[in-house]
């Protein structure tokens, strides 16, 4: 596991798009696994950027994001869809046939599963995996519980989930109560994976994660076990390590 400490917000994302612009660079028809949330926006950015200044080409890329909202379709705008294309997707030269978010308006709960999970298969695997930490050390929508879920699957959101998400909803009722996600082996089997922390209020959630025991109560503990994680995490979110 190696972590990167950044100064703040700005200099972690410019962080984590050098490590994703090398991917690229590297392996031009990748297949990036990706997030959505605060978290990785600015990192968005910063690619964005250096692909308006002509040192990035996404025309290869396929993208697989981690999770959705059960129940909320592509146009409406707190669907993950519509982030990712209001984020990344709509400002750089990827094809949107290679982009793949699970489908939130699926009611059949198994039949969404089964297909992305047979999405992600067909891909060849994840080269990089961009995740975001829960407070709660969730990651994606895998929440802490009694066992690590393998594959994609369908979540209740914790309270403390709703909570941290009603932020972008006009009230707390607005916030879907399920999500499809991505499961643990899912996001263990990418090649490598990219964690960007922003923030004191991940403190907590970096510690427990990456310094305590594996567990399931703390979902991204099982980090740990992966071979190739890069960890980029500013001050605040590192402000109980020593
Ligand atoms: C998003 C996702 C979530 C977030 C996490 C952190 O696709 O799967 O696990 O990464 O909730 O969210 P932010 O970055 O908003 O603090």
């Amino acid at each position: 596991m190696i972590i990167y400490k950044a100064k703040d917000y700005q200099d972690m994302s410019r962080k984590a798009a050098n490590i994703i612009s090398a991917q690229i660079i590297m392996k031009p028809n990748c297949v990036l696994g990706l997030a959505t949330g605060s978290s990785p926006v600015g990192t968005y950015k910063q690619l964005i950027e250096w692909y308006n200044k002509g040192d990035l080409d996404f025309s290869q890329v396929t993208s697989i994001n981690l999770d959705e909202y059960k129940g909320l379709s592509p146009e409406n705008d707190q669907s993950y869809r519509y982030f990712m294309n209001a984020n990344l997707f709509n400002h750089v030269n990827i094809d949107k046939s290679h982009t793949f978010v699970p489908n939130g308006l699926e009611t059949d709960s198994e039949k969404a599963c089964s297909t992305y999970n047979e999405i992600i298969h067909a891909q060849g695997g994840i080269d990089l995996q961009l995740l975001g930490l829960g407070r709660n050390g969730h990651i994606g929508f895998n929440e802490p519980g009694a066992a690590f879920e393998k594959e994609t699957h369908c979540v209740n959101l914790t309270e403390s989930t709703i909570e941290a998400n009603k932020r972008f909803f006009a009230s707390e009722k607005d916030v879907p109560r399920q999500a499809y996600t991505m499961g643990i082996k899912n996001i263990m089997q990418a090649k490598k994976i990219l964690v960007v922390v922003s923030g004191e209020d991940k403190a907590d959630a970096v510690e427990k994660a990456f310094f305590g025991p594996i567990t399931p109560s703390v979902p991204a503990s099982i980090l740990q076990l992966h071979n190739d994680v890069t960890i980029v995490a500013d001050e605040a979110a590192l402000s109980k390590i020593s």
